[in-house]
């Protein structure tokens, strides 16, 4: 039988989540918050684990093999912050013995996503007070993130490595000039598949019910709008569309829109509360959610999670912010936040998402009492995190 007497969050389930500083900001959040999330939730046991440039620079690999191991052995990931710089640059940065070896940068963040199948990138767009209150579910794992190629000359040995991209783009009005004048040429392509959008979908629908459940005295319908470009992008976009529908048949209390993503784009600005959850292939719901983020002050409050069925990767929408870096001025709002998602995600006890509430209404309590530098005010990343610990009696 239930009791009305909430457990303690001691009792919930031992988790092992592990802890990502990566590189810039990331490292002094970490450290700023560390005691705080041990504090809020203490069933958790934290494994911190190497990320990011520094490892990049020095073993010409982002994620070491050890730290593969530790996330095979854990619940979770927590990841603060890494930086991502174009393949070039990346090259220069590497140990000099490294250099011209062949190795190439991938972001790390991406790696993450794509060998562990975190299919669905959760952004919530909320902010008490705020006009907006909805949800982005991005693709995760393909679409126009999939493949960008610089082709090869095109009078260069047919067999050079993608080459044979020539034959689709050869006849393009724009092409046949570069070629002409032997400027570059580069190709990407929109890899969409039924199989991501059915899953995707699905994740979006129960998201859309359980914002509805946590929201009893709404009388809107749940509501899945996909964000897509089908006018353009047409046979992509027509698969997207069948996939959706049919999950759209197991969800009858769900209902699903079509609109273009750059009608979703200015709507997002001019009335975002039309908006309950909506899904977007991999690079629009990158831009749509910095357009969501802004609308609740900044980056330096949306969270964000990469789910997949094994496993899920919790992280602040924002980059590494190299420019800040070392300051100790970094808002650490969206780090605490994805502690929350986290919890949440993780915790069917009750017991475990009690703290993941109250920390996330400290957060906000602190964006008005401590604000950061981004939110327009002069608290330091510690004065945030001693901002909530006093909202939470710690
Ligand atoms: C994001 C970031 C990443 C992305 C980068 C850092 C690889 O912009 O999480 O939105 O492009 O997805
Ligand atoms: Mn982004």
């Amino acid at each position: 039988m239930e009791t009305d007497q909430p457990a303690t969050a001691k009792e919930a389930a031992p988790r092992r989540i592990t802890l990502l500083p990566g590189d810039g900001i990331g490292p002094e959040i970490t450290d700023a918050c560390r005691g705080l999330i041990a504090e809020v939730f203490p069933h958790w046991e934290l494994i911190e684990a190497q990320i990011g440039w520094s490892q990049w620079c020095a073993h010409g690999n982002p994620i070491p093999q050890e730290t593969w191991e530790t996330l095979g052995r854990s619940d979770a990931a927590l990841l603060a912050a890494i930086t991502s710089k174009p393949a070039r640059e990346a090259e220069k940065e590497l140990a000099p013995h490294l250099r011209g070896t062949g190795l190439t940068y991938r972001s790390p963040i991406l790696q993450l996503r794509q060998r562990l199948d975190l299919f669905a990138n959760i952004r919530p767009v909320t902010l008490p007070g705020a006009a907006a209150d909805f949800t982005i579910v991005r693709e995760n794992t393909e679409g126009l993130y999939s493949h960008d190629y610089l082709l090869p000359p095109h009078d260069a040995p047919t067999d050079s490595p993608h080459h044979h991209l020539w034959a689709e783009v050869v006849e393009d009005s724009t092409v046949a000039r570069a070629v002409d004048k032997r400027g570059d040429v580069a190709v990407s392509l929109r890899v969409t598949t039924s199989f991501a959008w059915h899953r995707l979908a699905r994740q979006a629908a129960k998201l859309a019910l359980a914002r509805q459940a946590a929201n009893p005295d709404s009388e809107a319908t749940p509501t899945v709008t996909v964000a897509d470009k089908p006018n353009i992008l047409r046979d992509s976009a027509r698969v997207i569309r069948g996939a959706v529908e049919q999950v759209a048949k197991e969800y009858p209390q769900v209902a699903f829109d079509f609109a273009n993503a750059d009608a979703v784009a200015m709507q997002l600005v001019t009335d975002p509360a039309r908006f309950d959850v909506i899904i977007a292939e991999n690079l629009i719901g990158d831009i749509l959610s910095d357009i969501g983020a802004g609308l609740i002050g900044g980056l330096g409050l949306a969270a964000s999670a990469n789910v997949g069925d094994d496993f899920a990767v919790f992280e602040p929408v924002h980059g590494s912010a190299p420019d800040i870096a070392g300051r100790g001025v970094a808002n650490p709002a969206a780090f605490l936040l994805s502690a929350a998602m986290c919890a949440e995600h993780l915790g069917a006890p009750a017991s475990e998402l009690a703290p993941a509430a109250k920390l996330r209404q400290a957060v906000y309590a602190a964006t008005r009492t401590a604000p950061t530098l981004d939110l327009g005010g002069i608290a330091t990343t510690s004065e945030f995190v001693a901002a909530v610990r006093a909202e939470l009696g710690l």
